[in-house]
């Protein structure tokens, strides 16, 4: 039966693949309309991109619906598209269609045209790169699967993913979607407590990990760290443990060798009919209190969202090599490393390595060697190589390159200009791209838009299509007009946005719907420039951005509130020129301890590597005995923000703190210490 529902959903993405091919390649942006959306003859009157936005938004069900039968393949077809309520945060699309996620990334293309390469994992050595074509990742992938259900592993269980970037660690995502169960990709440079803390949120039974991992030249003990995890977790019933280095690790009872247990398994596994709602994964990201937010996205509406806007923000095109140099413990990996690529049948590079790795021109020997069409990186990364001079980039051939795009942070001037000239020798659009985990892919975007739409430097400017942001003042009124700043929210829904958080629906309500009524908000502040164009501020929140990693001052104030010697702290992030941001702790200790200051600092940055993660460790710490409190209690830490980076002169007033000359004491207590 679905054999039968595979032969007719082939046929048709051949008939839409022949009808995208005809329109020939272009090497350079173009309006999309021609190229890309065959569907925009079934939308009436659209003729250009401005009416083809402006019709997203007026008529969403139509718009997501027709891309949703054009670009997914269904078991089961939708005949409802969206059913949300922004006020009570309860978010449905395609609600009563089924299908399966690894079946639209793998199995479509698989069948067409098995041969074509899926993924190039760049490894972490130079000129080690390993292909993997859309045939042999099926295989992979049911391997996988098999090995999870032979294991028990059954459809809604979670399943813990803690692995560097490589073609098994995909090939496990793609499994868990195969078989309907929920992945949890932890980031494999978070520490044991922080993956036992998502373990057991995540109420995971299964790990799958590697032996080691290996990252610019230095391997890192990924197993023994997954060891601490799980006997913090009692249960947890299976390590599945993949070999990336070989080296001998330790092993223990609830260890399973994944490439054993492959051999024995079958190269075919069934794809589950999954109903759009099922959940597909969970993703953890900083809040603002302590606690991790479990953020979930479901099925079709994520997939959807992340193979429309791959395809036209990045102009993906027939035979493209398409290189997002994130993570896949992050969202950008998901979406943009994962789903949306493969989603499309486009090759995906992995990237394994860092960017200074042999040598600061990394990324664009990968480039040259692999002729990359599209890449997607870091502004704190391309800060950071331009610091090195254009001579590290010019000594490669970076002629394939057709778009760049830039992500997690706000880009300045000066690494978008770098960036735009010298990488891509002025020639490619510049995109930077605003998006958070919880919207599950690209929202304000510089592309698409019209063929002679110009882009302005260092801003995301462009709603994607069916996006309607809405900058809002204080007491929630929409502010209207340009040259506007307030909080960055979204006004109607969108199928990739995120459903609830695992297990407190409540925070998920509260932290998103219920500070603007009817509203998404995003937590960031966000600007609309005098040209209508939108510009992100920064976050509104206690929450900062660490080389695009999202953390919460709380978490980081949990665990120094944890050393003995401390009765109180607090966190704020501060501005560096690589980073973005870094975080700098003020702390108070209990009366009557005292401690040694280089001696304490040791043993926080220590507490915090091991609790959190290394970016999490403050770049400065200041003991104090007193922080700038209102009179309710609450710390200002606007004033702390200004001491941490010696800018006194703007203080701003001061007058309602309950003790005001506390600041003056902070202000010398800094001087001394810097
Ligand atoms: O503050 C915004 C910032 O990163 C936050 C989302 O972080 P995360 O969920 O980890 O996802 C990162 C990858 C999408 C946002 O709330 N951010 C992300 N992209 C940009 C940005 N800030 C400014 N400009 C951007 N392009």
């Amino acid at each position: 039966m679905l054999r039968v529902a595979q032969k007719l959903i082939e046929s048709a993405y051949t008939s839409q693949s022949k009808l995208l091919a005809r329109h020939g390649r272009s090497t350079r942006y173009h309006s999309f309309l021609s190229t890309h959306m065959p569907e925009c003859s079934s939308f009436p009157n659209v003729k250009s991109h401005k009416e083809l936005y402006d019709y997203s938004v007026q008529h969403p069900d139509n718009f997501w619906g027709t891309l949703a039968s054009s670009r997914l393949e269904w078991i089961k077809p939708f005949s409802k598209v969206s059913n949300c309520n922004m006020n009570e945060g309860s978010i449905k699309w395609f609600e009563d269609g089924e299908l399966n996620v690894s079946y639209n990334c793998v199995d479509r293309h698989a069948n067409v045209t098995p041969s074509k390469v899926a993924l190039i994992w760049e490894k972490d050595e130079p000129n080690q790169v390993e292909k993997i074509t859309y045939k042999e990742l099926l295989a992979k992938v049911c391997q996988i699967a098999n090995v999870l259900k032979s294991q028990g592993v059954a459809k809604g269980d979670c399943v813990t993913i803690y692995m560097p970037v490589s073609p098994t660690a995909v090939a496990a995502m793609l499994a868990c979607a195969r078989i309907g169960a929920v992945h949890n990709v932890v980031f494999a440079g978070f520490s044991a407590e922080a993956l036992a803390q998502r373990i057991q949120s995540a109420s995971s039974e299964t790990i799958i990990t590697t032996d080691q991992a290996v990252r610019g030249g230095k391997i890192i003990p990924l197993k023994n760290v997954v060891d601490d995890a799980v006997k913090m977790c009692p249960t947890v019933k299976r390590v599945l443990v993949g070999t990336r280095t070989g080296n001998s690790v330790p092993w223990n009872d609830k260890d399973i060798n994944l490439e054993e247990a492959m051999k024995h398994e079958n190269d075919w596994c069934e794809p589950e009919a999954m109903n759009s709602e099922d959940w597909l994964f969970t993703l953890y990201t900083s809040g603002s209190t302590g606690k991790p937010k479990g953020i979930v996205h479901t099925q079709a509406g994520y997939l959807l969202y992340a193979t429309v806007t791959s395809k036209f923000v990045f102009d993906i095109q027939e035979g493209d090599i398409f290189g997002c140099v994130a993570d896949i413990g992050w969202i950008t990996g998901h979406s943009y490393v994962v789903y949306g690529p493969l989603s499309n049948g486009t090759t995906s590079v992995l990237f394994e390595s860092t960017p200074t790795y042999p040598d600061q021109g990394r990324y664009w020997d990968m480039v040259e060697r692999i002729k990359l069409t599209q890449f997607y990186g870091a502004p704190t990364a391309i800060r950071l190589l331009l610091k090195y001079g254009d001579s590290w980039v010019k000594k490669y051939d970076r002629s394939s390159l057709r778009v760049l795009g830039s992500v997690g942070e706000p880009i300045n001037h000066e690494a978008w200009e770098w960036y735009h000239n010298v990488v891509g020798n002025g020639k490619c659009p510049v995109v930077d791209t605003w998006w958070q985990t919880e919207t599950g892919g690209i929202m304000i975007t510089p592309r698409p838009s019209g063929p002679s739409d110009k882009i302005e430097p260092a801003m995301p400017m462009r709603p994607f299509f069916g996006v309607s942001p809405a900058i809002l003042d204080d007491k929630h009124n929409e502010l209207s007009g340009n040259d506007v700043s307030g909080a960055c929210c979204i006004k109607s829904p969108w199928p990739g946005m995120a459903r609830t958080i695992v297990g407190d629906h409540k925070r998920f309500f509260e932290t998103y719907y219920k500070p603007f009524p009817g509203h998404y908000f995003s937590g960031d502040g966000c600007h609309r420039t005098a040209s209508g164009y939108y510009q992100i501020t920064g976050r509104m929140d206690d929450v900062i951005n660490v080389s695009g990693h999202r953390l919460g001052t709380a978490e980081v104030e949990d665990v120094i509130d944890e050393h003995d010697a401390v009765a109180e702290s607090a966190v704020i992030g501060c501005a560096h020129d690589i980073k973005g941001e870094t975080p700098y702790a003020f702390v108070i200790l209990k009366e009557g301890h005292t401690v040694d200051e280089k001696e304490f600092g040791e043993q926080v940055r220590r507490m915090i590597k091991e609790k959190i993660s290394s970016f999490a460790v403050p770049e400065g710490i200041l003991l104090t005995d007193g922080l700038p409190k209102t009179r309710s209690g609450k710390i200002m830490r606007r004033i702390l923000r200004k001491i941490a980076v010696n800018d006194i002169d703007n203080l701003g007033d001061v007058s309602t703190l309950a003790d005001p000359s506390v600041v003056d004491k902070l202000i010398s207590l800094k001087r001394g210490a810097s």
